[in-house]
This record gives structure tokens, C-alpha cells and sequence, in this order.
């Protein structure tokens, strides 16, 4: 798997998982165009972030948040053409601001050498994970996760426990979605916009 965020966060809400609404760009007229369209919206404020396959994007200067559609366009023209080590910056998504009051960090990987899946949850999310996993070891959990039984909802409140997250998280509703169960590549594919 080596998705874009936005295609990610496309996947996320074919799956009824909350994302903040946003727009891909590619050129510094279209990034105008989707802030314009959130201003009209009564959401002025949005962030243009840097899509490239490789974390670390919002230390580089590839994540900005904007006040306005002028100042959105501004952003777009910074980082469009950005270089990120290494990634040309060929696309912005400019999506919606949120309010964040706290950060985590939580994934599921295939951790190849255990033949397993693995799920990485902390509370220290917002930077690298990595860097969090080499000065502050404790606040990573790492639990594996057995394929055949995956992630029901003791094992969901086992990572949340284990990454101290609030418990608020291990409590929150199960989002029903139409397709549950079923991976998307088994299924008919959703019609694209
Ligand atoms: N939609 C958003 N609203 C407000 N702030 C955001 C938004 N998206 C990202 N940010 C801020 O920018 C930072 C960097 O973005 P992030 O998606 O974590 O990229 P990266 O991990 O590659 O730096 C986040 O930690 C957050 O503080
Ligand atoms: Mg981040």
C-alpha cells in the first residue's frame, strides 16, 4: 500500500471513518478555487498541505494553514514545487482547519518478520513516530494483531489502553458502513465524482 494522503483520506470516508473535507490541487489556480469554495462555505480558514509519500511534510514547511483564499493561494505557490526530501511536490490538498486539541498517532502495519499484523498507537502523535519511538520508547505501543481474528473490539480497547489514549476513544460509536466487512477491491467500486 503507498497512498497519498488525500487517497487515503478518500478510503477513510468510503469506510465512514471522519475526515476533514478537502480538495486535491495541482495547480496554484485550482488551490484558489477549492478556498474559494470553502470561504463561500463559511470556512475561510483551510490548510494546503504537501502531498508526498514521506512523512515529516509540516517541519519542511509543506503543511500551512491559511486565513483566507488570498493567503491560501500564497501557500499553494510556496509549496507547490516544493521539494521534500527528495518527493517533488506535485499536489496540494487543501482541505478544511480543524481545531486540534491533541494529536495521536495509530496504524496497522504487516510486520513481515512475526508473519503478523502490528498496530502502533501513542498519545505523542503530530510528530515523527519515529523519533518519538528513539527518545520516548514507553509512549509507543506496539500490539500484534492475529490475522485470522483481527481487530474486534476487545483488541480495539487493548490498543487504546495500551497507547493511553482516553478512554473516550475505546467508547466511541462504531460508524456503520454499507460495505462493512467487505474489502473495497472485493466489492463494486463506488462511482467517482
Ligand atoms: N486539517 C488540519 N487542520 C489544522 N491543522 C492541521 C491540519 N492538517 C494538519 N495540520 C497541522 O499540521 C501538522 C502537520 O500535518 P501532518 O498531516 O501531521 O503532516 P506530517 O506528519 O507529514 O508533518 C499537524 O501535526 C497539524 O498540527
Ligand atoms: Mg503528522
Amino acid at each position: 500500500m503507498d497512498l497519498f494522503e488525500y487517497q487515503a483520506k478518500q478510503l477513510f470516508a468510503e469506510y465512514g471513518v471522519p475526515v476533514p473535507q478537502g480538495k486535491v490541487a495541482s495547480t496554484v489556480a485550482e488551490a484558489r478555487a477549492i478556498a474559494d469554495e470553502f470561504a463561500a462555505a463559511g470556512k475561510p480558514r483551510v490548510v494546503v498541505k504537501a502531498q508526498v509519500k514521506t512523512g515529516g511534510r509540516g517541519k519542511a514547511g509543506g503543511v500551512k494553514v491559511a486565513e483566507g483564499p488570498e493567503d491560501a493561494e500564497a501557500k499553494a505557490e510556496q509549496i507547490l514545487g516544493m521539494d521534500i526530501k527528495g518527493h517533488t511536490v506535485h499536489r496540494v490538498l487543501v482541505e478544511e482547519a480543524s481545531d486540534i486539541a491533541e494529536e495521536y498517532y495509530f496504524s496497522f502495519l504487516l510486520d513481515r518478520a512475526n508473519r503478523n499484523f502490528l498496530s502502533i498507537c501513542s498519545k505523542e502523535g503530530g510528530m515523527e513516530i519515529e523519533e518519538v519511538a528513539e527518545t520516548n520508547p514507553d509512549a509507543v505501543a506496539k500490539i500484534s494483531i492475529d490475522a485470522l481474528k483481527g481487530a474486534p473490539a476487545d483488541v480495539a480497547a487493548e490498543i487504546v489502553k495500551a497507547g493511553n489514549l482516553p478512554e473516550a476513544a475505546a467508547a466511541a460509536p462504531r460508524r456503520s458502513s454499507p460495505s462493512c466487512g467487505t474489502p473495497s477491491w472485493a466489492r463494486t467500486p463506488p462511482s467517482r465524482r
